[in-house]
């Protein structure tokens, strides 16, 4: 008899030597199909059920969504001294099993030895009582799994068998109890699912959310950094909380266009504020015509004259990389264009301005092809007629070392954007005090 792989087991209680942690005191907790089944609950896949995982099941609870669990055909074999000799049962964790073996003795306490072997932990009772009538004694059987029956990698057909011998019978008994120990709803993951807003993955009827998002359906952002300033909350606003390039997103934060020309430079970070309002702030770099680096802005900002060619330029989104913009320094009015590129280096060439010397530049392709100038000229006016040029004069965003941004605290803050003021035909905003 194969007893070096078998353990002897006399009476297997609570046997904590393989115990696994699970807390199966508060069913509403298990927020987990495989760690409601361990603990021997019933687990509903349907995402809008409150009670997801149950040890009772009461009337109208999830219907038609709740998990089935493999579950094995009964088998009983009879033998030919034994009845039966060959068992199969399912038990799911806390259910019991009970049956009866019967076989010829001539003693009234025939000696009877029980032996285990398990795929999960020994934590499953097994207990039996012998009684002898008329030369048939008949052994009743007890066996259940306990809740931390199943271990953490525990799958969805795990076993623990019991065999049980008589002395003086050579036939063995041997009961197979197959018990589940995961759902088979756990190996079925749908990532980006609609029901958890595209932003977590389904399994058995619950979201895992992707970074950034909670809540049972993925609704609810996590907000780690709040604009402390003005938080664009109030989305009738939203033009004016995100510069009109957005409107109020998450977290109270302002979610820029991305569909407008511009829109590939919106800056999310600060009010949407689009690439016109950002070279602005460095209104000092238009009245040197000189190409280059402009040495007195804050940032990286280069002049360049003006080549008609590189208005045509769209990205892969079939936005243009220029963008036209205008304003005014000290009443003369600029038109020019402006991008960005990959280094977050800003570039920017005037087209029109009331400065003789300037004007001269930008207009340095036209002296050379009037013809291409006037295409200009026509799609420069077809374009405004269609709305096509957002660019309204803005005042420059403030940086933030500016002790006029400083200044904007709780006491005097008006719940505008500091960044949008409505359009106006100058850049002398009474607010931006470099003039
Ligand atoms: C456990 O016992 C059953 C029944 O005797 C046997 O078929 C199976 O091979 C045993 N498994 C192991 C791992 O010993
Ligand atoms: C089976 O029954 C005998 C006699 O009552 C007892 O001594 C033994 O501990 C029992 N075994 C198990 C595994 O319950
Ligand atoms: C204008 O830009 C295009 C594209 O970068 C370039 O090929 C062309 O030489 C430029 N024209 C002038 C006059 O600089
Ligand atoms: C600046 O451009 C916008 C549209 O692009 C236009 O509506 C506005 O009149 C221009 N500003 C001035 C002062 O011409």
């Amino acid at each position: 008899m194969a007893a070096v792989r078998f353990s002897v087991l006399v009476l297997l209680l609570v046997q904590q030597v393989f115990a696994v942690y699970r807390d199966c005191s508060d069913f509403d907790s298990l927020k987990n199909c495989n760690e409601c089944i361990r603990c021997g609950g019933h687990w509903c896949n349907d995402p809008n059920e409150e009670q997801r995982c149950t040890t009772m099941r009461y009337d109208n609870w999830c219907t038609g969504k709740q998990e089935k669990l493999k579950f094995l055909t009964n088998v009983d074999e009879d033998g030919t001294f034994v009845q039966p000799k060959y068992r199969v049962r399912t038990l799911t964790i806390g259910m019991d099993d009970r049956f009866d073996i019967s076989y010829p003795s001539k003693s009234k306490e025939p000696k009877v030895e029980i032996v285990v072997n398990t795929t999960q932990t020994s934590n499953f009772q097994v207990s039996n009582k012998t009684s002898c009538y008329d030369s048939t004694c008949t052994t009743t059987i007890k066996a259940n799994p306990e809740t931390n029956f199943c271990a953490a990698n525990g799958g969805i057909s795990e076993y623990f068998h019991v065999k049980l011998s008589v002395e003086g019978i050579k036939e063995e008994v041997v009961t197979k109890f197959h018990v589940p120990c995961a759902c088979a709803c756990s190996a079925k993951v749908e990532e980006r699912s609609p029901v958890c807003n595209g932003r977590g993955s389904l399994s058995c009827g619950v979201c895992t959310c992707n970074e950034g998002w909670k809540g049972a359906f993925c609704e609810t952002p996590i907000c780690e950094v709040k604009r402390g300033d003005v938080p664009c909350t109030d989305s009738s606003r939203d033009n004016i909380e995100c510069s009109g390039n957005g409107v109020c997103g998450p977290c109270d934060k302002c979610e820029c266009f991305t569909d407008r020309e511009g829109s590939r430079y919106f800056d999310k970070d600060n009010y949407c504020a689009d690439i016109c309002m950002t070279i602005n702030d460095c209104d000092d770099c238009f009245l040197n015509p000189i190409p280059g680096r402009c040495q007195t802005c804050h940032f990286a900002l280069f002049r360049q004259n003006y080549n008609e060619t590189l208005m045509t330029q769209k990205d892969d989104f079939n936005r243009h990389v220029w963008v036209r913009c205008n304003g005014s320094i000290d009443e003369c009015y600029y038109e020019y264009a402006a991008m960005r590129d990959e280094y977050d280096e800003t570039f920017f060439m005037v087209t029109k301005s009331c400065d003789p010397v300037q004007e001269r530049r930008a207009g340095a392709v036209s002296l050379t092809l009037p013809i291409v100038l006037g295409v200009i000229a026509l799609v420069v006016a077809a374009a405004a007629t269609v709305g096509y040029m957002m660019w309204k004069n803005r005042p420059p965003p403030v940086p933030m070392a500016d002790p006029m941004y400083q200044n904007i605290d709780a006491e005097d803050c008006t719940g505008e954007n500091p960044l949008y003021k409505p359009p106006t035909s100058s850049f002398k905003n009474p607010t931006y005090g470099k003039w």
